[in-house]
């Protein structure tokens, strides 16, 4: 494979059973160049092969911007730094749907929008009722979510803008509505309908804790780390479940159900239900008698499934830059809380270790965004199997504007991928009572 002078080539040639084929280069906004593979087949008969899609780029996106190797996280273009320092969790949404920081009056429009669409339809009720009450919240909330497609059929309409706009501000404003209505099921207590006074954070709190015997008042600093979780968590482009909802968007299945689809893909230790499986790990820890060391070892031996989960990521090499952010928020919160939480000093004690370790350095496996993100939901009093629940809240914008750009996107076509068959060649049938 050669590329005349790579920085400026437009073309790479790939020699191939005595041919050369010309392989179109596409050039990133930040460096991140691609060959363009889409003729390979017809050109050459073969495809290309990548599990885990690890070098794979399945679209081109203006969305999100992240360098592994150096830790930089951008929201079309801005900072992550930048906006968890000055943004809120609304503003960001727009920002990554609409693709530009909203004016005052476009921020106050999307705002009241968002906020006038909270309820959810009271039949929605009785799905509710209808779950076990042991029901896994992430389970009740992908069912709710493709379920509201049922009560809006204008989602069908996935070329008309205004019933695009419509359905992206419901699921924005509802989806805090059905994780914390999940959330007072298993735990047999009255659903509370959102309060449209509150702030978007603060709403989901009050959901979540307020009960109709007594009053709740909302924690200031605790809906701000919350509101900030949610923007780190906005969207980190074609990750596991951004993939699902663009895959099955690609089918113009309605939004509702890409997003549920998207919901289910996030549920997985492996991606967001990573930051559970981070406090069961400290509270094994905790039980096992602090040993940190011994856990690190554990992780590290080759015989043993046991990895060290929020350690390691599919792109960073290097410190994903949300979870220093929240590792100083989680200082922040545990303070506001009055929490003293020893899994916390665990976390800190574990991650000390590891990155001293040469194991964890030279695979270049680092705390990720949901190291400390569960130690926060576990102070502000989210039970474990609700933290993913949060995740899905956040990542919501991320799902929606991706979505969205792929379904405006001229190069679109259904989502449809090849594979080196490996089975049985042709063989005849076999009766059943001759085998
Ligand atoms: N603990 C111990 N070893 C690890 C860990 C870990 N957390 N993560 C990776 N490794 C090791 C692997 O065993 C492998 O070692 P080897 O080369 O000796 O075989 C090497 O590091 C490379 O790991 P891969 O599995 O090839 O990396 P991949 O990119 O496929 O996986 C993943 C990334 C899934 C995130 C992985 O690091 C992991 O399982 N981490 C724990 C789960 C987790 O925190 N997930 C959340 C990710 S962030 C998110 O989704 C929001």
């Amino acid at each position: 494979m050669t590329a005349d002078s790579p920085a400026s080539a437009d073309v790479a040639h790939l020699d191939i059973g005595g041919e050369t084929v010309e392989l179109p280069i596409v050039r990133g906004t930040e460096g991140d160049d691609a060959l363009d593979i889409a003729k390979l087949r017809s050109q050459t008969g073969y495809i290309t092969l990548d599990p885990g899609y690890g070098n794979t780029g399945a679209a081109t996106s203006a969305i999100t911007f992240l360098d592994g190797e150096q830790g930089i996280l951008r929201y079309r273009g801005y900072p992550i730094e930048q906006l968890a320092e000055q943004s809120t969790f609304l503003e960001v949404a727009y920002l990554l749907i609409w693709g530009e920081l909203p004016t005052r009056e476009e921020l106050d429009r999307f705002v009241t929008e968002v906020t006038h669409h909270t309820l959810i339809r009271e039949e929605m009720r009785h799905f509710f009722d209808s779950f076990p009450h042991d029901a896994h919240p992430m389970a009740v909330l992908a069912s709710g979510t493709v379920g509201m497609s049922t009560f809006y059929p204008d989602s069908h309409e996935i070329f008309d803008a205004d019933a695009v706009e419509i359905t992206i501000n419901r699921l924005i404003a509802k989806l805090p509505t059905l994780a914390a209505w999940s959330f007072k099921k298993a735990i047999g207590q009255p659903y509370v309908y959102p309060r449209n006074d509150l702030g978007y954070a603060a709403n989901l709190l009050n959901m979540m804790f307020a009960v109709p015997s007594e009053a709740y008042e909302v924690n200031a600093q605790v809906a701000e780390a919350l509101d900030l979780l949610l923007i780190l968590h906005a969207d980190h482009e074609q990750n596991a479940s951004t993939s699902t909802v663009r895959l099955v968007g690609s089918t113009h299945a309605n939004l509702y159900s890409s997003i549920s689809a998207g919901i289910s893909a996030l549920w997985g230790p492996l991606h967001g239900g990573a930051n559970e499986a981070v406090i069961n790990t400290l509270e094994n820890v905790v039980a096992d008698g602090g040993d940190v060391k011994k856990w690190v070892d554990k992780a590290k031996d080759p015989d043993d499934p046991f990895r060290l989960p929020g350690f390691g990521h599919r792109v960073y090499k290097n410190h994903d830059p949300r979870a220093t952010i929240i590792k100083r928020a989680a200082e922040r919160v545990l303070k506001a809380t009055g929490a003293d939480d020893e899994l916390f000093d665990v976390a800190q004690r574990l991650e000390e270790i590891a990155l001293s370790d040469d194991y964890f350095i030279s695979r270049k496996l680092y705390p990720n965004v949901d190291f400390y993100s569960g130690l926060i939901y576990r102070a502000i009093g989210f039970p474990k199997n609700m933290f993913t629940n949060c995740f899905a809240i956040g990542r919501l914008p991320g799902w929606i504007a991706q979505w969205k750009e792929m379904i405006e996107s001229p190069e679109t076509k259904i989502g449809r991928p090849r594979q080196v068959y490996s089975g049985a060649q042709a063989r005849d049938y076999v009766p059943i009572e001759q085998r």
